[in-house]
């Protein structure tokens, strides 16, 4: 689901130095060529114009703005807004953070913005409630490192239908680990991995962290045949996406093309964000920004180029029902765990949803299942019958860093 907007085209993936070269030129002359810029983009170069662009959009600190404050501050908080500052530096889908956060004296509950759900991408509300429970996750973390003892009780019985999860706090024992010490370093990496295999024994590892989640079990694609197979129906539902209107608008209102955007909004997907070398992601920052069809195009081009042909695994979360919020919740809480522990281990993630996206559009019009079927015979050798998809990512060692993304800082997210 996730996309950009500027017109860099084609970034050719490799792991070492002169491919990184080969990438930058590439990169660089399909991005000018891309957005028909080139010769005027030159000609102006060095004139007040562009050095004001520069200025404007944050060339060479890009994430000094206050949209970037969440991360520097988070382990200061004291106590139940400390924990709220830990939680809203999850994942969420499109950067939405679709959290709202009251504090009581013995509990946080934690409640939707059904506002910040993308209505044609995730009619179901299965991406907004996974991306719950990531904030749920750092949330119960961040507790016991702050020497509670929470108590998460899912979908309480109240009467109140934002509300999704109630966490008592009593007082217990100061727990840090390697997970709440990830917290601030976790990002979502869409560069180029590595063309080596992950770690022995890493998947196994990974798979431990489901014991207590309930009805989500991870299975993992590592295969070169599996992954090829993936990556064919991750790339047809990338340009499905693309070529649904709704959906791809969907998209384009989450992007944030300037520093202004993003200081004003403090959500949305960032051209830092998308894994391209410096000199691709400084030149794209000196261009007018482009149009919903060079930004879908960019992104089908890197899901075909990069994301797809670099990853060392993917894995799929599968539950036994995708639509239950329940489900939907454990199952967030299992990819944030996932993800700090990847980050713990020096390794990169992308999340890649845009086969569910499909598959949840196809159901919500009423249309003959294209990628259901297509996934669902992917997965089976791996999972047997009986469990379905809720959410699947990539897996390999990264070649470059992630970059922060904007947060609303706690203050602007507790009720
Ligand atoms: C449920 C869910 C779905 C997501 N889907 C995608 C995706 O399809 N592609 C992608 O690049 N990122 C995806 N993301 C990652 C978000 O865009 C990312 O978490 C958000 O922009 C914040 O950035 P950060 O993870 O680096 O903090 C997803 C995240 C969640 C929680």
């Amino acid at each position: 689901m996730t996309r950009s907007i500027h017109s860099a085209h084609a970034a050719v993936p490799r792991g070492d130095p002169a491919d990184e070269t080969r990438e930058r030129e590439v990169s660089r002359r399909g991005l000018l060529k891309g957005t028909g810029m080139g010769v005027l983009t030159i000609a102006v170069a060095g004139t007040g114009a562009v050095s004001y662009r520069a200025y404007d959009n944050r060339l060479l600190g890009p994430t000094d703005g206050t949209a970037f404050d969440a991360w520097r501050n988070w382990r200061d908080e004291p106590g139940t807004r400390g924990m709220v500052a830990a939680a809203v530096l999850a994942a969420s889908p499109h950067n939405t953070q679709p959290w709202i956060f009251r504090i009581g004296d013995t509990r946080i509950d934690l409640l939707a913005d059904p506002a910040r759900r993308m209505a044609a991408t995730d009619p179901y509300g299965r991406e907004m409630r996974v991306g719950l429970g990531c904030a749920l996750e750092n949330l119960v973390l961040a507790a016991r490192a702050r020497g509670y003892e929470p108590r998460v009780d899912l979908l309480p019985d109240a009467p109140e239908p934002r509300l999704v999860a109630r966490v008592g706090l009593a007082a217990g024992q100061v727990r840090h680990s390697a997970l709440h010490d990830a917290i601030g370093e976790r990002h979502t990496n869409r560069g180029p991995y590595a063309r080596k295999p992950l770690p022995n024994g890493f998947l196994a590892e990974l798979a431990a962290l489901a014991d207590d989640s309930g009805p989500v079990t991870p299975v993992w694609l590592t295969t070169s045949r599996a992954r090829r197979e993936m990556g064919v129906l991750m790339v047809d539902a990338a340009r499905a996406v693309t070529a649904d209107e709704a959906q791809s608008k969907d998209g384009f209102r989450w992007f944030r093309g300037d520093a202004d955007a993003i200081e004003h909004h403090r959500d949305g997907l960032t051209l830092d964000g998308q894994g391209l070398n410096s000199v691709t992601t400084a030149v794209a920052k000196l261009l007018p920004a482009t149009s919903r069809a060079s930004g879908d195009t960019f992104w089908v081009n890197q899901t075909r180029t990069v994301h797809t042909r670099t990853a060392a695994a993917y894995g799929v979360l599968l539950v036994t029902d995708p639509r239950d919020p329940a489900q939907q919740l454990a199952g967030g809480r299992l990819l944030q765990r996932i993800h700090l522990a990847v980050t713990s281990r020096g390794l990169a993630l992308q999340h890649m949803n845009q086969i569910t996206e499909r598959i949840d559009r196809d159901l919500g019009l009423g249309r003959q299942p294209e990628f259901g079927p297509r996934l669902a015979a992917l997965v089976e050798p791996a999972a047997g019958s009986g469990r379905q998809a809720l959410v699947a990512f990539r897996l390999g060692r990264p070649t470059r860093s992630g970059r922060l993304s904007p947060r609303h800082p706690a203050s602007e997210v507790i009720s």
